[in-house]
């Protein structure tokens, strides 16, 4: 059965994944908010969706920012019901070559952003759209989440914590006809990315990926992992000796950038 949507919203809709989303959406008849900061990246997206015939609204919102969040999101609920929400905001981290450590302050940035932004998107809308009975939520986690990877502890810990709050919330809102797909890309070129030194197997373009979304979406997927290659390479490796794995991961060269983002002050 195919799903069709009027308004979605859809933080990190400024950038990558989640402005090539927008785009995959926007036609005639189709609302879309979209949430970032960067309010100049957020109108040039608002203007490619436009172009396509969308109805579209920008909000240059810090998913940090819990109170800011849900009065935006409540109020807009009101006036224009909210059927598909995509809480994609995200940044990465990871252990500088040779550190023992992650900086603890870039840990606490990317727990506020990844973890708590998702529920800060998530949690208002969920009781509105299970009084209506429809709609999707979705929730971008990562192929990074199926196995801890040694050079990104945290990004790994925050994006496996938003796949199991996406499970989580599957079957119980699923009584109320409000469905929940979680979203597990695997590389995808993006600024995200752009300075990570790694094997990047298998990576995509963004809009290939917005494809792949989509399409997940309008079915209903429970989860949509791609590469499929990638996913179920991951997957298989929680399932092969840990030691045998480490040893081999431990030695990929692997640079991820230090993120600058902090908790909210
Ligand atoms: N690219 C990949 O290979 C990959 C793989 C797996 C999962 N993912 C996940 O996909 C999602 C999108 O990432 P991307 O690759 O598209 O990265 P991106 O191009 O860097 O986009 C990230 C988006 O998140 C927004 N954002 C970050 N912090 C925010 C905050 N505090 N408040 C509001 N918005 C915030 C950014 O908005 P502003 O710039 O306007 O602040 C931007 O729109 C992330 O959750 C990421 O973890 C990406």
């Amino acid at each position: 059965m195919t799903e069709s949507f009027r308004h979605a919203v859809i933080t990190g809709a400024s950038s990558g994944i989640g402005r090539a989303v927008a785009m995959a959406y926007a036609a005639p008849l189709m609302r879309l908010t979209l949430i970032g900061r960067d309010s100049r990246r957020l109108e040039e997206a608002a203007a490619a969706c436009k172009a396509k015939g969308a109805e579209v609204e920008t909000a240059a919102l810090d998913v940090r920012d819990r109170a800011a969040m849900r009065d935006f999101l409540v109020a807009l609920d009101r006036r224009a019901p909210v059927d598909l929400l995509i809480a994609n905001a995200g940044i990465s981290t990871g252990l500088p070559a040779g550190a023992l450590t992650e900086d603890p302050d870039a840990v606490r940035g990317i727990v506020a952003i990844n973890l708590l932004g998702a529920l800060n998107t998530v949690e208002p809308l969920i009781a509105p759209m299970c009084a209506r009975g429809r709609g999707r939520i979705a929730l971008t986690g990562s192929i990074s989440a199926l196995r801890g990877l040694p050079h990104c502890p945290a990004y790994c810990a925050t994006k496996a914590a938003v796949h199991l709050y996406a499970e989580s919330l599957r079957g119980q809102l699923a009584r109320h006809g409000v469905g929940v797909s979680l979203i597990v890309p695997g590389f995808v070129h993006t600024p995200l990315n752009a300075d990570l030194v790694s094997p990047k197997p298998l990576a995509m373009d963004d809009s290939k990926a917005a494809r792949i979304i989509r399409r997940g979406l309008d079915r209903g997927k429970a989860t949509i992992a791609f590469p499929r290659l990638l996913y179920w390479g991951a997957r298989l490796l929680t399932v092969l000796p840990v030691r045998l794995v480490d040893f081999f991961m431990v030695r990929q060269h692997v640079d991820v950038p230090v993120t600058k983002e902090r908790e909210l002050a």
